[in-house]
């Protein structure tokens, strides 16, 4: 019999450990895109050529040798590029990923929430034990603003001028005044996008995260959209009265504790002639294909524990879908269920996002 120590293959562990080393290195440099981005660094770099970490530092106010580490670690990884001569250059593209907000390229307002998300980990032990997870209320307002500055650049550049118009009669009926609900409507900015394209038109969200609502009214207001209305779906829940023309859930469903009762309050909610816009995180049906076809699986695997199914999970009797637990399947087997006829998938060229338009 071969001992316990002779059937292993140190190859292979090396190659384990290799890998193991890399995702400590995604971790540490995701830290510094959140430095980069909050120190107003990629900013800074953004057109103005090839620096040195003297000239970064005298643009930025910063000191010179925190600035010169900085940019090492980010020739190193990658993401600045090093031109030689102690000179630094952010190419365009990595611009566009990194310092322009308003493009769908845009990631790294993301990262902005990093350490608050990361402190999480300080209370998951107990959700693990007790199988509750965390609302969204308790993940706090930088998550807040982290999900916001992750999702708002597909809203301010993509929704109104591509997505609406390849929706069946929506535009028509949103020109001329119709009635929208966005439910899980977060801090508002898809609705405040549409409030402002389309000013004949009134707009409802909806949230059950106090933090969010105060946000989106915010945000409401230094849009000066006046025909936008927040409510708190625990206390003032979408109406069953058949009203709405359009009615939007945009990465939400996966994480509330219920999605059922939700898409049933919509169902009620909707006119016979209504439209209701899914977006959700772009799974595979099983978690044997995520596993094998979806790359962005063990990112999305981390953020459902940190947040999406935490959320989900976070009263006793919560479904707990999870980031990716919402996949075309499951959608057109819940919104069926919900009393829906009619799915359409629709291809809105998001790496990330499904979307489904979806009819009583
Ligand atoms: C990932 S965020 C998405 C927010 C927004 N739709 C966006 O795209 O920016 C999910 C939101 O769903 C909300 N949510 C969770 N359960 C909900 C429920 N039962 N009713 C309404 N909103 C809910 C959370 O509070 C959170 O704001």
């Amino acid at each position: 019999m071969p001992s316990p120590a002779e059937k292993i293959d140190i190859e292979r562990t090396k190659k384990i450990a290799e890998h193991v080393f890399d995702l400590l290195g995604g971790a540490l440099v995701s830290a510094m895109i959140y430095l980069g981005d909050r120190m107003g660094l990629y900013q800074a770099l953004n057109g103005a050529g090839a620096l040195t970490s003297e000239e970064l530092a005298q643009k930025t106010g910063l000191h010179e040798r925190w600035i010169r580490e900085w940019l090492y670690g980010q020739a190193a990884a990658n993401l600045i590029d090093y031109t030689g001569e102690g000179r630094f250059e952010l190419s365009p593209e990595s611009a566009l990923v990194l310092a322009n907000e308003n493009n769908p390229f845009f990631l790294a307002g993301g990262f902005c929430a990093l350490p608050q998300q990361m402190a999480v980990l300080n209370q998951l032990p107990e959700s693990f034990k007790s199988g509750i997870g965390l609302t969204y209320d308790q993940l706090g307002p930088e998550v807040n603003r982290g999900v916001e500055r992750l999702l708002a650049p597909w809203f301010h550049t993509q929704l109104v001028p591509s997505a609406l118009p390849k929706l069946d009669g929506v535009v028509g009926k949103l020109q001329n005044g119709a009635k929208v609900a966005d439910v899980g409507c977060g801090s508002g900015v898809a609705l405040i996008e549409m409030a402002k394209a389309y000013p004949r038109s009134s707009f409802h969200g909806y949230d059950i995260a106090k933090i969010a609502l105060a946000r989106a009214l915010n945000n409401a207001m230094q849009a000066g959209v006046g025909n936008v209305t927040f409510h708190d779906a625990k206390v003032d829940p979408l109406p069953g009265d058949a009203s709405y023309d359009f009615i939007t859930t945009f990465d939400c469903l996966h994480d509330m504790t219920r999605p059922d009762l939700v898409m049933r309050a919509i169902r009620a909610a909707i006119k016979p002639d209504g439209t209701w816009l899914i977006a959700d995180v772009h799974g595979q049906p099983t978690f044997e294909q995520n596993l094998k076809d979806n790359p962005l699986a063990p990112v999305m695997y981390g953020f459902s524990v940190l947040c999406c199914m935490s959320s989900a999970l976070s009263e006793p009797g919560g479904l707990g879908l999870g980031t990716l637990g919402f996949p075309e399947p499951v959608a057109r087997k819940m919104v069926a269920e919900a009393g829906f006829t009619r799915f359409t998938t629709r291809d809105f060229e998001n790496p990330i996002n499904a979307y489904y338009e979806v009819r009583p």
